[in-house]
């Protein structure tokens, strides 16, 4: 089959998306594939990018990037399949057959289902999720309305809008206050913790909102669960088979204050991803079953990867992320590598589940 790997993209974690599309340019099967690498620009572009995993190795100096180079890739119609691609000098030039996407894209224009609609309007099949689960998996407001809905704990929170926090800072400040100390504060639409401040008193709350609105008009303030800090891997199953869990892992925080962007990427220490958990059985079980039901709460479409807190009194669900962090290294790959797949294994299963 005939792939285009499609990452970069418009959101704030472009860099992350092409550090993800170096690791799977480097692993894919190409004896079972062929890959056609597209990138997009922070700028929104579709430029058809080198086939050169190194280029876009994940390196804390230099974070990889998408840049225009001219070249435009022009995407099949409805009913054809032919992929193309403008070059520079104007002329226009078959790619391929295409039979499949691969969108390793985080954040929004990617994560968000608004790529997913553009691929079904077009009827280009792709992997990950569809348009319903992305959109609510982006926005952890409506993300955590459903969770809740289905009996899925999640941490206490309130929604502030900007036109609140403008007309309305003393009474955001009241509920907060009510939510308890310490609290974290986030962007609704964003991920890899961009925007995202740890709040321990009343002091800090305000720069925290600040931050959060810098990224998206729309700011949850959530109580900090006390508890470890698991993840579990979901596939979707593949020919019928049920959706099924990974081992778990868990973010093991030292000097951290919790898994930040540099943590997660620019090699900040203090924080290690560590997979398998240690966790008893009956632990891995519970955490395996709440994955799945969370997955099937948000109508969860080829993969993605659900955080917990475990806590003296149960599992909450902090997160799901739809496309989430692919590097080899990354803790969705990394469980599945503790349960018994490849890397290569992993994507080609992604791929094939996309195809059928
Ligand atoms: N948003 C990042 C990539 C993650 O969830 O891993
Ligand atoms: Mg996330």
């Amino acid at each position: 089959p005939v792939v285009a790997v499609l990452f970069g993209g418009r959101s704030s974690e472009h860099s992350i998306s092409s550090a993800t599309a170096g690791g799977v340019l480097r692993a894919i099967n190409r004896d079972r594939y062929r890959v056609i690498p597209v990138g997009i620009t922070r700028d929104g572009v579709f430029v058809l990018e080198d086939d050169e995993p190194d280029k876009f190795a994940l390196d804390a100096e230099r974070l990889p990037e998408v840049v225009d180079n001219g070249t435009r890739v022009l995407w099949p119609e409805v009913g054809d399949r032919c992929l193309r691609v403008r070059r520079a000098d104007g002329t226009v030039v078959a790619l391929g057959e295409l039979d499949v996407v691969l969108p390793i894209l985080h954040g929004v224009h990617g994560e968000d289902g608004t790529i997913q609609g553009y691929f079904d309007t077009l009827e280009i099949p792709y992997a990950g999720g569809g348009v319903l689960d992305s959109a609510l998996c982006m926005d952890k407001h409506f993300m955590k309305i459903v969770l809740q809905a289905a009996g899925v704990a999640v941490a206490p929170w309130i929604t502030v809008t900007r036109a609140r926090w403008a007309a309305d800072p003393e009474g955001v400040r009241r509920d907060a206050a009510a939510l308890g100390e310490p609290m974290f504060v986030k962007p609704a639409r964003a991920g890899s913790s961009v925007g995202v401040s740890k709040v321990h008193d009343a002091s800090e709350l305000d720069a925290a909102v600040d931050l959060a609105f810098a990224e998206d008009d729309k700011v949850l303030i959530e109580s900090a669960i006390v508890g470890r800090e698991v993840e579990v891997a979901v596939l979707e199953g593949r020919c019928g088979g049920a959706t099924r869990a990974s081992l778990p892992g868990e973010i093991v925080l030292t000097t951290r204050e919790f898994y930040d962007f540099e943590g997660k990427y620019l090699g900040g220490d203090g924080a290690e991803v560590v997979c398998p958990a240690d966790l008893t059985d009956a632990e891995i079980a519970s955490i395996q079953q709440l994955g799945v039901q969370a997955f099937d709460a948000v109508g969860g479409r080829g993969l993605a990867r659900v955080d917990f807190f475990l806590t003296a009194d149960g599992l909450y669900v902090n997160e799901l992320n739809t496309m989430p962090g692919f590097t080899p290294i990354s803790m969705f790959p990394k469980c599945w590598l503790a349960s018994g797949m490849t890397y290569p294994e992993l994507i080609s299963e992604l791929i094939d589940t996309a195809l059928e």
